[in-house]
Parts: C-alpha cells; structure tokens; sequence
C-alpha cells in the first residue's frame, strides 16, 4: 500500500481549521496526513494541543524549525496572518516544499514579484478557491463556447457587515502595517479579494487564463476609526480593452451577498447569493457549494499537483498578479484612504454585534454592479474623485512606503520612487 503523504501546516488556528477538516478527509482516505504544525500560540490552546498530539502530529512554535525537522514533508499549507506570507512562502521554498498559500498570496506587487522569482519551477499554490466552483466553471466553458460573444464589461460588488468583534480578533485585522510588514488588509485586499481575483479569471476564456489589468482608478474609505479601510470601489481595464468595476464594504448594516456580471455581445451571465445562484440570459441554476467543500476541492486539487498528477497548480503565484496589481493600483489611485466625515457615518449595534454603517453606501454598490460607476460618479456627499494609474508605474512607486503613510489616517500624495 502507498505510503500517505506527509504534510505540514503553518497557522493552527483561524482559517487554519478549514485545512486540518481537508487534511482529515485524506487521511481517511489514506492519501495524506497532517505530521507537523507550527504555530506560536498552541500553549494557549491546550484541548487543540492535546488533540494534535494525540493524532500524533508533531508540534512547533516556530515555522523555520518545523521546516528545518521535518525533511520529510510532501507539501506545508500556509494559513497564518497575512503580514508573514512573504517571508513564510520564502521559507517554504528555500526547503523545497511545495506551499498551498492562503490567500491573499502578499499585499504589496513587489513582494509577489519577488516570490514569482524564487518560484522558478512554480511550486505554490494560491489558495482562492471561488476558482474551483462548479459556476466557476460552467462560466469558462460558456465563455470557451463562444455564448457571451465579445466581453464588453466585468462588474462585481458585495457588502459583508463586518462587527466589532471580527476587527478584535487579531492584532494585524484592520492594519495597513503590522510589525513593520504590509498587511493592508480591507475587503477588497482580504475578505472579498476571491471576488476580484474571480474578475482577473472569469474575464479570460482560456482554461487555466487570468487577465492583468494595464489601468486602474480606485476609491478607498474608512467609516471605522481604524488604520486601514472598510470600503472600496475600483475600475480597470485589461489590454483586450474589456472594462471591470468592482465595489466592496464592511460597513453598511445590511448586507448584500456578493454578485459577479458578465455583459457581452450576445449575453449575459451573473453569479448572485455568494455564488448559489448562476443566472444567464438563456437560463440559471442553483450551486450549494460552501466555503469548506471548496477548500476541501481546492485541497484536494493541490495534492493532486503534490502528487504528480497535475502538472500545475491551479492557481499560480503569476496568475494572481491582475488581483495584486488591481489592489495596488486601487491603493496608489486613491491617494490616501479617504476618512467619510462624521455626519456621514452612524454606529449601529445589532444582534450580530456593534459596526459602522455609511448613509447610501448599499444603494451605492447595487449601483457600481448595474452601472460602472464609481462612488465619487455618484450624487453622495462622501464621494472622493480620483486619478487613473497605469499600472506598469507601479513597479516604481515604494509602495511600502506609501502604505506607511497610509498608516497615518490622513490622505497622502503617493511616494515614488
Ligand atoms: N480562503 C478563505 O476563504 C479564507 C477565509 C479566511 C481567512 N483566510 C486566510 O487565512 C489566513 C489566516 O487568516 P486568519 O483569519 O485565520 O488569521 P488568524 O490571525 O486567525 O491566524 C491564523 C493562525 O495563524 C497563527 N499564527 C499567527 N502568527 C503565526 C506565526 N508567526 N507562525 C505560525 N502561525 C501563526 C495564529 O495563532 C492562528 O492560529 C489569511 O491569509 C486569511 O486571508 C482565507
């Protein structure tokens, strides 16, 4: 009988738990199992440390020393914060492993371009798993199929209240910078970044294709008094001269799933209800695909590559630089985050918990989803317009640098080079 694969994970808890469930069902399955973690806060967690060590996993408070102990790992799932990524997948390479790397793979388009580079013989694997969707995939194959015609527009948007409690729990939540790493962490750049990484796959018909925008103009908010942004609105265009308006918020009270539409020149295709309802000018269809049963499959997507069996990953380092670059470029173009004035902003404290709700921001992303306009295009007191960027002046903005400034609350002029 085939010896399972071994495998580690770095970041225990959190999103962490979505990969041991995926981890579990291979080892029933006798195809591979969790042998070592790492994570710094296991002696604050004794029932899971008592549990991990009864499974007979081996435990690390350091991810280098886990990495340097255990020659013997197939593959190491990266599932810590945001801020470590970059050094972690760094890390992960330097000891020849295989990474499924949680998303958002880095904030920042030079750490991606870094890693790009160290990842010659493409070895990581970015977890945004939207891409594995049944609907997904029934959009590439009617795009591969010639039914939309000629894509005229991408629009997408969602709002995701987010309370005080998801703010609290972790000190990097809600930062542009944590201890001296790029986080910026937002719902365009952390929560509903799978949306516009789905923009980047789903505007491209080739089967494993993603697009890369060549100009964006953006728009980022904060209604909560934090250092990083709650709200977003972005529109770009890729060099088949196809436009995409993305618009996303934690702060409204109500929310609205996320929705994704495709005009083209002969119909029309759009992904509603976070992705349960596919709808079409010739038809719709149901999905009841959840968040774990998509980790589960893009798990199970990336052992096949461990494995052999595939010769790629699904996602690769490269064909996540339209979602970095449509950040970035979000992040320069705005010019600062812009604060919406008080007389703008109510607190609200409802039974899921306390938050921060903007006076029309929902009305105002249904309208970026049918329109394509921005907010500052809308009638709103709280609209700030902004400039266009092409994003090949990224690569000589320090964008590090800006972030910091970013840091500071105030809108700032951009930093170059
Ligand atoms: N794919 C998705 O749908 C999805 C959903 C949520 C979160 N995520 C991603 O998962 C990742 C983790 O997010 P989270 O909200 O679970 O974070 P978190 O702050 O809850 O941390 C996750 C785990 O990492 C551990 N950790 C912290 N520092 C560490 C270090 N230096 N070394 C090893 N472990 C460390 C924490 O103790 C915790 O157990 C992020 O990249 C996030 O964007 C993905």
């Amino acid at each position: 009988m085939k010896t399972p694969l071994s495998l580690g994970l770095i970041g225990v808890g959190g999103f962490g738990l979505f990969h041991r469930n995926a981890m579990a069902l291979l080892r029933q399955e006798g195809r591979a199992r969790l042998t070592a973690v790492a994570d710094p806060t296991l002696d604050r967690h004794l029932q899971l440390k008592q549990d991990l060590l009864a499974q007979g996993i081996r435990i690390y408070a350091d991810y280098r020393l886990m990495l340097e102990s255990e020659p013997g790992l197939a593959a190491v799932t990266i599932a810590a914060p945001i801020p470590f990524h970059e050094e972690m997948a760094h890390a992960c390479l330097q000891f020849g492993h295989k990474a499924y790397l949680e998303k958002p793979p880095v904030p920042l388009i030079q750490q991606l371009d870094r890693l790009i580079a160290a990842d010659g013989q493409e070895r990581i694997h970015v977890g945004f798993q939207l891409v594995v969707s049944g609907w997904a995939a029934q959009i590439k194959q009617w795009m591969a199929e010639g039914r939309l015609g000629d894509i005229l527009s991408v629009r997408a948007g969602a709002c995701w209240p987010r309370t005080d409690a998801y703010y609290a729990r972790a000190p990097w939540v809600g930062r542009m910078i944590y201890q001296g790493r790029p986080v910026f962490d937002g719902p365009a750049s952390n929560a509903l970044s799978h949306l516009i990484h789905s923009v980047m796959y789903l505007s491209n018909a080739r089967e494993f294709g993603f697009d890369e925008p060549f100009e964006i103009q953006g728009e980022l908010y904060r209604a909560r008094p934090m250092e990083s942004y709650d709200t977003a609105c972005v529109r770009g265009i890729f060099r088949t001269g196809v436009e995409f308006t993305v618009a996303v918020t934690h702060a409204t009270e109500r929310e609205l799933p996320f929705q994704l539409r495709i005009n083209g020149t002969k119909g029309w295709v759009q992904v509603s209800r976070d992705g349960r309802r596919l709808e079409s000018s010739w038809g719709g269809r149901d999905f009841t695909e959840e968040t774990d049963s998509l980790v589960n499959l893009s798990y199970r997507r990336f052992v096949d590559f461990v494995e052999g069996r595939s010769i790629r990953p699904l996602t690769r380092l490269v064909d996540t630089r339209g979602y970095v670059l449509a950040t970035n470029g979000l992040l320069i173009s705005s010019g600062g985050i812009h604060e919406i004035e008080p007389q703008w902003v109510r607190r609200y404290e409802g039974p899921g918990g306390a938050g921060y709700v903007v006076t029309d921001l929902y009305e105002a992303v249904v309208e970026t989803i049918d329109t394509g306009r921005l907010f500052s295009e809308m009638s709103l007191g709280w609209g700030k317009s902004t400039g266009t960027v092409l994003v090949e002046e990224l690569q000589g903005c320090v964008l590090h640098e800006t972030a910091k400034v970013h840091s500071s609350r105030e809108p700032a002029p951009l930093t170059p080079a």
